[in-house]
């Protein structure tokens, strides 16, 4: 191409960003504009999460200068990608004051308010967000065994210290959690709450996955579940307040029927790290089917209920 044609086709594509205005760069100062008016009531005008509703809200509205986010794709600790942020303003939080801003802010909107939002954090200007996290993006099928397997594991993983023994938000240390900012923060009850980063098996999988930074709740990545037999076969002290001896009992079949090391390590690589993400799998399971059996207890009362009136 000779350069004055190139020179004609740069010209016509500025021209056309000048008239059309180019969607795919946000524009920082209307971001700006729709933050003072919808965003800063709640977040505060200079993003610091202490707008004059924040006095009534529980979570309270985040804290955005530095730069820590609940939702991404990304690793614990890391920034988040632009779409995650994107993903929390179209959806909102649930069980939280955070609105869902779908059909009031179109993308442009949200990706205009998203690049101001970004402004707050220092962060963002001296550090780009990790690689996303490999997650899936379907779940394999529910079975028994899977849910079994995940209500051992959630013992062994201690996920009872913050949640409580069959996730009640009960555990002994459920009051005393604090967030990154200093706030009292509540653990879900699982059989109850919706969840905030979604309720899809494969939700639950990436907030394993990722962690929720800025809370308690820890990232757990597939290395974190590569143990045998010989590693969790033993003192069991840990389980004593907050398990009965028959549930102790049973996590002890469980462990002495886990997979053992030469067994594990007779595997392939990949077939190794699809034994542990299956481990992972099992714990969505678990959580998920708390919340089912509650809702067949809550039906079957309910049609008790609608037959003896
Ligand atoms: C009525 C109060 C309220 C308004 C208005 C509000 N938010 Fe929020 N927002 C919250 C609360 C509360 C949270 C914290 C949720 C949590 O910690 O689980 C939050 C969290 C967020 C997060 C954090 C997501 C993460 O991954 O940690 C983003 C981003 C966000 N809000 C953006 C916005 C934007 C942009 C607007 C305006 C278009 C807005 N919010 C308006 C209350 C509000
Ligand atoms: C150190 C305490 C702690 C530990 C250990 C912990 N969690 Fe959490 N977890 C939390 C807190 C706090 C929240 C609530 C975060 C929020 O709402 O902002 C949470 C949230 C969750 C959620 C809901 C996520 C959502 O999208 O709302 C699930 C599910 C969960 N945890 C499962 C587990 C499992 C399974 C384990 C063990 C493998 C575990 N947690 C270990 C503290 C913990």
């Amino acid at each position: 191409m000779d350069s004055f044609k190139r020179t004609l086709i740069v010209i016509s594509l500025f021209a056309q960003t000048l008239i059309f205005g180019d969607s795919t760069i946000p524009d920082i100062s209307k971001g700006e504009r729709i933050y003072q008016s919808n965003c800063s009531g709640c977040h505060g005008m200079s993003g610091r999460g202490n707008g004059p509703a924040s006095k009534v809200l529980n979570p309270l509205p985040r804290n955005f200068t530095d730069g820590k986010y609940l939702f991404r794709t990304t690793p614990s600790g890391s920034l988040p990608t632009d779409e995650n942020i994107h993903k929390t303003i179209r959806n909102g939080v649930i069980r939280t004051s955070m609105p869902s801003w779908e059909g009031i802010l179109n993308d442009s909107d949200i990706a205009d308010v998203t690049s101001y939002i970004k402004t707050f954090a220092k962060k963002f200007t001296i550090q780009t967000p990790a690689p996303e996290v490999e997650l899936p993006s379907t779940a394999p099928e529910k079975t028994d065994a899977l849910v079994e397997d995940g209500k051992m594991l959630y013992r062994l993983m201690e996920c009872f210290n913050c949640h409580g023994s069959e996730g009640r938000a009960d555990g002994s240390s459920s009051n005393e959690l604090e967030n990154d900012w200093g706030e009292p923060i509540v653990p879900p009850d699982f059989a109850h709450d919706s969840f905030k980063g979604g309720n899809d098996p494969v939700d639950i999988y990436r907030t394993f996955s990722t962690g929720l930074t800025g809370t308690p709740m820890p990232a757990y990545d597939d290395d974190i579940f590569g143990f045998s037999r010989e590693d969790i076969v033993g003192d069991y002290s840990n389980l004593e307040m907050d398990y009965t001896k028959d549930e102790i009992k049973a996590f002890d079949t469980w462990a002495k029927n886990s997979i053992s090391g030469d067994e594990l390590y007779n595997k392939t690589e990949d077939e190794m790290y699809a034994y542990f993400r299956m481990r992972k799998w099992a714990l969505v399971y678990y959580v998920l089917d708390q919340r089912e059996k509650e809702s067949l207890i809550f039906k079957l009362f309910k049609k008790d209920y609608e037959l003896t009136q």
